[in-house]
C-alpha cells in the first residue's frame, strides 16, 4: 500500500532536528516573556503541530488563541489578498501577543496579521515562524523568532500541507514534483 512517505523526495528536517530547534526557540521566548503572560496566536492550520510543541516547551504562564487566514487555496503562489476565515476570541488589548506561523513565505499573511492585531491595541506584537523562505519575500517582514531558513522547494509535514494532505508527517520533507505536476 502506498504511504505518505512514498511522495517525499527528501527529508529536509528530521524529528530530532525539529525537536531540538523548537526547544531553542522556546528557551528564547521563555527568557523574553517570563512574567509577561503572553498570548500565543496560532495561525491555522499549518502551525498547529509547531504551536503545540512550542508552547509546552516554553512552559511559562500564557494563554492561547487561534486564527485562520486564506490566500493560497490550492495554488502554490500567494494571491496577496488575505482573508480572515476564523478570528480570535480573546481581547488582546494590553496583551503581549506572539503570532505563531509554520512558514513565512511571501510574508503577505504575517504583514497582514501584524497590522490587523496592532489595531487592537496590544502591549506588543511579536512573530515566530518555524520555517522561513526569505528568497520568496514580497512584504517587508522579518520574524522575531525563526526556526530554519529553507530553500524554495515544496515542503510538507509537521503541520504543512499540499492540498491539505501530508500535515501529519512527523518530519519536514520535500514533496516529489510529480505529485503536484500531475494535478
Ligand atoms: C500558509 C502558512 C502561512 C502562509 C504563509 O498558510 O501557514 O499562513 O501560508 O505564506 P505567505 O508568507 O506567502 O503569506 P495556507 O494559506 O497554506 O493555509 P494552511 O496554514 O491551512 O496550510
Amino acid at each position: 500500500m502506498k504511504t505518505m512517505h512514498d511522495d517525499i523526495l527528501q527529508v529536509l528536517l528530521t524529528e530530532e532536528e525539529l525537536s531540538k530547534r523548537v526547544e531553542e526557540i522556546a528557551a528564547d521566548i521563555r527568557r523574553d516573556f517570563a512574567g509577561k503572560n503572553p498570548l500565543f496566536i496560532g495561525v491555522l492550520r499549518g502551525s498547529f503541530i509547531f504551536m503545540a510543541d512550542l508552547v509546552r516547551k516554553v512552559d511559562i504562564p500564557c494563554t492561547l488563541d487561534f486564527m485562520a487566514t486564506s490566500s493560497y487555496g490550492k495554488s502554490t503562489v500567494s494571491s496577496g489578498t488575505i482573508k480572515v476565515t476564523k478570528d480570535i476570541s480573546a481581547d488582546i488589548e494590553g496583551r503581549h501577543v506572539i503570532i505563531v506561523e509554520d512558514i513565512l513565505d511571501s510574508g503577505n499573511t504575517m504583514a497582514f496579521l501584524i497590522d490587523l492585531l496592532n489595531a487592537k491595541k496590544p502591549a506588543s506584537v511579536h512573530t515566530c515562524t518555524l520555517l522561513d523562505k526569505p528568497e520568496r519575500r514580497q512584504a517587508d517582514v522579518t520574524a522575531d523568532y525563526s526556526g530554519f531558513v529553507v530553500p524554495d522547494a515544496f515542503v510538507v509535514g509537521y503541520g504543512l500541507d499540499y492540498a491539505d494532505n501530508y500535515r501529519t508527517l512527523p518530519y519536514i520533507g520535500i514533496l516529489k514534483p510529480e505529485v503536484y505536476e500531475n494535478e
